[in-house]
């Protein structure tokens, strides 16, 4: 990746808007060059990307670390056609500048986005629908860590999967950020939440978020416990991140009419499987990945969570849970405690601060 590139894929712009006279014009950001282990991670200097016709400019005081840019830095999820090279989607900071076209955010405004790339940077460019204000009460390092957990499991759980007040959920890697993000939301709105956890610790801290059991899949078998925990039933819905053969494992905890629904395959998407319960009990598998979906399709989840979520974290019914922060200058060391696995909830890190 060229340190140069941030403005490369941006709209061309014959002059810039007027309130890009008080931004400097260049940056520092974290390169990852050809891709590959943490050590790629770089300190870099780019030019400042200016906001494009819809798009607002911000100032990034945390930037959130995902699973996703792990997957990126090692060379295996590029990012879509016309978004940022640069690791990085979703921030919190304040609004420096704002492209023709945009309403509802003005400069000075304090709000995360969930970014198409590009947010391990000083500056960083969104689309104006995908920015939201920073919820009432929480801090910019809390707003930070919201967008792509809560992006996702919006669009995943509520609007593919469906999930209802009463009905039983599974879901796996409960102490993810996604996890944890997801538990709380389901229970927030009327599920029994059940998930899977790697150790003692991370099923204490999902309970402790609103699990109504937890499963160590290291040394239980979730279909037994979900069985046990349903009285055979089977539960309602299951996010999976794990695939592999959790996939038909999955088919065997469901109930009838149940859906699964895929958001990662971290032990594989080429398998073997008897799907014939798909037929049986007439099940719903579905997946999908936030990433390329259109502008359109992610300000509609924005709209969405603005009105059903943004309330309950104003409240402190639903929390972020934030495990570590480090500074910008430090995302190797926080590309390895993700690996690790050690982490409870979201790393972040740390491009300005409050
Ligand atoms: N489709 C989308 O749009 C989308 C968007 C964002 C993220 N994702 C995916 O969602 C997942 C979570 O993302 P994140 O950023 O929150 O990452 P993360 O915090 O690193 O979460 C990864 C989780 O996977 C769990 N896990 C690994 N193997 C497992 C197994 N065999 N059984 C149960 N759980 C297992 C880990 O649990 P232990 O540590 O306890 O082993 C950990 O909680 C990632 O796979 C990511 O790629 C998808």
């Amino acid at each position: 990746m060229n340190a140069d590139s941030p403005t490369r894929n941006l709209p061309a712009c014959d002059s810039p808007p007027d309130s890009m006279k008080t931004v400097p014009s260049r940056m520092k950001l974290i390169a990852h060059g050809e891709g590959g282990a943490p050590s790629v991670l770089q300190l870099a200097d780019a030019p400042v990307p200016q906001p494009g016709p819809g798009e607002v400019l911000i100032r990034v005081a945390y930037a959130g670390v995902n699973r996703p840019d792990v997957v990126q830095r090692e060379g295996r999820y590029p990012p879509p056609p016309g978004a940022s090279p640069v690791l990085g989607l979703e921030v919190a900071g304040d609004v420096v500048a704002t492209g023709d076209g945009v309403e509802g955010t003005r400069v000075g405004d304090a709000v995360c986005a969930l970014v198409n790339g590009g947010g391990y940077a000083e500056y960083v460019v969104a689309p104006a629908g995908q920015v939201l204000p920073v919820p009432r009460g929480l801090t910019l390092a809390q707003a930070a860590s919201l967008p792509e957990n809560f992006f996702t499991v919006w669009t995943n759980v509520f609007d593919r999967g469906a999930l209802r007040s009463g009905e039983t959920f599974l879901v796996h890697g409960g102490s993810s950020g996604i996890g944890l993000a997801a538990i709380q939301l389901a229970r927030a709105r009327g599920a029994t939440v059940y998930t899977t956890v790697g150790s003692a610790e991370k099923a204490r801290a999902c309970e402790r978020y609103g699990a109504a059991a937890t499963i160590e899949y290291r040394s239980e078998d979730f279909v037994e416990r979900v069985r046990t925990l349903t009285e055979r039933r089977g539960v309602n819905l299951i996010l999976d991140m794990v695939g592999g053969d959790y996939v038909e494992r999955n088919l065997r905890a469901l109930a009838v009419e149940g859906r699964l629904v895929q958001i990662a395959f971290q032990q594989g998407a080429k398998l073997t499987a008897d799907f014939t319960l798909l037929m049986v009990k007439r099940l719903h598998w579905t997946g999908s990945t936030l990433r390329p979906r259109t502008a359109a399709e992610k300000a509609h989840i924005a709209t969405q969570l603005r009105e059903h979520v943004w309330p309950l974290l104003e409240s402190g019914t639903v929390q972020p849970v934030i495990f570590e922060t480090f500074d910008l200058a430090d995302a190797r060391a926080a590309h390895e405690l993700m690996q690790s696995s050690r982490h409870i909830g979201k790393i972040l890190l740390k491009v300005a601060g409050d």
